[in-house]
């Protein structure tokens, strides 16, 4: 039972600001790329990762991890990405060899995420379980408005406020039996989800969640840059 892990890095990070494709930006002066490929690889069952990168920069970001090699049991594979992450994901699931019987996919926006979050996802699906969700408890009450609602700028009516205590904020790595994901994307790649088990989900096959880490959260603003360099300050110490 190979493992694999897809990292989907093709995005330009706009909500980031201007710069480089959100992938490529430095953290701790190392592109967040190299940190979430070196996670993944420093995982136990991982033997291969296929990095899916904006397609300018595919032969940048092969130089880039042939200047920071993974561990010699551990192949890397770098594929052109697509305009959503949807596509993205599915780019490199296409490229995975047949002997790959479970697939991680983590985004290269979470770098900081601890080898035990990792591991505890892939030995989830090889003890049998199809879909596998890290995910932390929601700490903000979250408000619900109505659709087609523009988010952010001007009053908004409020339609519901679910109850937080049933809700979970969830992350990647998402770790899957392969077969299940490739369906998964065959028959809803192009619909709208925001995460891939949503896909699985669609399929009618059981997600299960496990515990997340704080460490795991999205490089999304520029503040969630300055706490990754604030935690990865705290480890070097
Ligand atoms: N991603 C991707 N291909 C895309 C869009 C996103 O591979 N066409 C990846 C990103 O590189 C990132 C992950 O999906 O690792 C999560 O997406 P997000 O945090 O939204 O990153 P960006 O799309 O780059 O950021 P933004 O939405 O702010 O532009
Ligand atoms: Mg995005």
């Amino acid at each position: 039972l190979r493992t694999a892990a897809v990292i989907p890095a093709a995005g330009a990070g706009v909500r980031l600001g201007p710069g480089a494709p959100k992938a490529l930006r430095p953290l701790g002066g190392t592109p967040m790329l190299v940190h979430a490929v070196r996670a993944m690889a420093r995982a136990r069952a991982v033997s291969l990762v296929v990095v899916v990168a904006p397609p300018a920069e595919v032969a940048a970001v092969r130089s880039l991890l042939d200047e920071h090699p993974p561990p010699p049991a551990v192949d890397q594979v770098v594929v052109p990405g697509g305009a959503t992450r949807q596509e993205s994901v599915g780019l490199g699931l296409a490229a995975l060899p047949e002997d790959i019987a479970v697939v991680l996919v983590h985004d290269a926006a979470r770098p900081l995420v601890p080898a035990d979050t990792v591991d505890t996802v892939a030995a989830a699906v090889r003890a049998g379980a199809r879909a596998v969700v890290p995910a932390l408890p929601v700490t903000d009450t979250v408000k619900q408005v109505a659709p087609g609602a523009p988010a952010g700028d001007g009053p908004e009516p409020v339609v519901a406020t679910p109850d937080r205590a049933l809700l979970r904020a969830v992350q990647t790595p998402q770790g899957f039996d392969r077969g299940t994901l490739d369906e998964a994307h065959a028959r809803f790649g192009a619909d709208t989800a925001t995460d891939d088990a949503g896909l699985v989900e669609r399929l009618g096959v059981p997600v299960v969640l496990v515990r997340g880490h704080e460490e795991a959260f999205k490089v999304t603003r520029p503040l969630d840059l300055v706490l990754a360099e604030a935690v990865l300050a705290r480890r070097r110490m």
